[in-house]
């Protein structure tokens, strides 16, 4: 099974469907067979409905011809034959005990759109939840949230099919905590799945997010420059670091992907099923984005007792913040490198927070110019490149140099400072500095962030 293509695994596999049978029961069974541990038995198992009516096995190929099947009629009726969009954002939502943060997250994405922007994107809300009541609660919130936002197709709904053992028998309450672990990953793992199957022709590019994440206001241009950046063979990139989170497929590759899903679902999450499956296509290493857009807000994992407190190092607003909330000398701030125009030179001199970013790797030879309006003395020099220390995106050889000149230019500097792990930070005692320039001494191949250039007077 493992390594049948996912076409031969579509056709040959799921030959007993229950769609032919013709008989929709409730989407759940509680097994009381079931063993952790001992796959044949769950997957062969013959189960005899309540009814007597029915003899269905569960099977992954059944799974998967199930949620073929639902893909022209599950999503939103209203919305169908639509025009394919640009980017479909998958958010799959359980019910959690302590706290919701689903509608947090929609906030976050929605905000982020602009109107014209809306027509580009298809949210679609996976509600995942076991428990109906609880799926339709969540559906009514977000309903009365955004009704002209759901009207337009913008939000759609999508819920687990009504059909006698579409999951394995999985929902068993006991069991020790490795086994419910098991059980709660295997759940997830089809439920990525399914999810995935159903948005293949919605539009061109896919995004796997969660109910507990949110996203920076610019995200969705950021996506679709990297796209546009990006060697056209990639197979996915990715926005945040950890899970099955922030990771951007081409939506054809969604059927394929969900199928190794499916395959491995005992065993592997799918936070490492995506791996192998870009692997598999040939794509040789990790493309992760940073800074990333988007991070974890959930600390209660729907796994009740696993907290979750990861948290992605990457993220924007965990690094807006500078150092030094410092006044610095007024001054005219000029650079030879490209500018990533949502982050402009100027953010990294002034103001507690944001800070500079090139929209492409910086070259040998390129220069930051930070020259005073009136000459200064200076005490004390602070300049950070990159996330944090030695880290993201930081200046890797480099240097600073103080001028005396008005240009700026062809002068000889008289104190130069080479850049360690991406920072310098020198205190001085130097009278009549006009300019300060960072000047990139190698070519790199990653983009450059200026986080902070802190001057300090005399
Ligand atoms: C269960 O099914 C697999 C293939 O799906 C087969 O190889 C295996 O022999 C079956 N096991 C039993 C106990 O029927
Ligand atoms: C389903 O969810 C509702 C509302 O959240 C809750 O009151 C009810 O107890 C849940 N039912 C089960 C079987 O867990
Ligand atoms: C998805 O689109 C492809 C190509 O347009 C088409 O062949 C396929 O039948 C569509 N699948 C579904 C489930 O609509
Ligand atoms: C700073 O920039 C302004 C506007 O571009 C310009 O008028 C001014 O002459 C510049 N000052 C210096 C010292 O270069
Ligand atoms: C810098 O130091 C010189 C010499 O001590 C002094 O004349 C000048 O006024 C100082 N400049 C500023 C801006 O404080
Ligand atoms: C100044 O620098 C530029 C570029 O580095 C160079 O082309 C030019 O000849 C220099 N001018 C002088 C006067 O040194």
């Amino acid at each position: 099974m493992e390594g049948c293509g996912p076409g031969i695994c579509l056709v040959v596999v799921g030959m007993v469907s229950i769609l032919q049978l013709g008989v929709v029961f409730h989407y759940l069974h509680y097994s009381s067979n079931y063993r952790p541990g001992d796959t044949q038995r769950w997957e062969n198992k013959t189960v005899t409905h309540k009814t007597g009516e029915d003899l269905v096995r569960w099977s992954k190929g059944r799974f998967l011809k199930i949620a073929e099947s639902q893909t022209r009629k599950s999503l939103a009726p209203g919305c169908q034959n639509l025009q394919t969009r640009f980017l479909t954002i998958g958010v799959p939502t359980v019910c959690r005990k302590q706290q919701q943060y689903v509608l947090t997250t929609l906030d976050s994405l929605v905000s982020g759109l602009s109107r014209g922007q809306r027509q580009e994107v298809v949210i679609v809300v996976y509600l995942a939840d076991q428990n109906e009541t609880c799926r339709r609660s969540t559906e009514t919130d977000v309903r009365q949230k955004y009704p002209s936002l759901v009207q337009s197709c913008l939000i759609r709904f999508l819920h687990p099919p009504a059909i006698s053992r579409f999951y394995p028998a999985l929902s068993r309450q006991s069991g020790t905590n490795s086994e419910k672990k098991a059980r709660w990953r295997s759940k997830q793992n089809l439920d990525f799945s399914y999810l995935l199957i159903q948005c293949q022709n919605l539009s061109t590019y896919y995004l796997q997010l969660e109910d507990d994440v949110i996203a920076v206001s610019w995200f969705y241009r950021s996506i679709k420059e990297t796209i546009k950046m990006t060697a056209s063979n990639w197979v996915c990139i990715e926005f945040i670091e950890l899970g099955f989170i922030g990771k951007l497929f081409h939506s054809s590759d969604l059927v394929p992907l969900a199928t190794m899903i499916v395959d491995w679902y005992q065993h592997t999450p799918a936070d490492d099923t995506y791996i192998e499956y870009y692997k598999k296509r040939q794509q040789k290493s990790r493309i992760l984005v940073t800074p990333t857009l988007f991070q974890h807000i959930g600390w209660h994992s729907s796994l009740d007792g696993r907290l979750q407190k990861l948290k992605d190092p990457y993220f924007e607003s965990d690094l807006e913040n500078k150092l030094f909330v410092n006044n610095n000398p007024p001054a005219n701030i000029s650079t030879t490198m490209t500018i990533d125009f949502q982050h402009p030179p100027r953010d990294c001199y002034e103001g507690s927070r944001g800070y500079f970013l090139t929209s492409e790797p910086v070259k040998d030879g390129n220069v930051f110019r930070v020259l005073f309006l009136s000459l200064q003395n200076l005490s004390r020099i602070f300049v950070q490149t990159g996330i944090s220390a030695g880290r993201g995106n930081i200046l890797e050889e480099g240097v600073l140099e103080l001028g005396k000149n008005i240009d700026c230019r062809n002068q000889s500097f008289f104190n130069v400072y080479r850049f360690h792990k991406g920072m310098v930070d020198v205190r001085i005692d130097q009278k009549d500095v006009r300019c300060i320039v960072i000047r990139v001494t190698a070519d790199q191949k990653s983009v450059l962030m200026i986080k902070e250039i802190s001057v300090f007077q005399k």
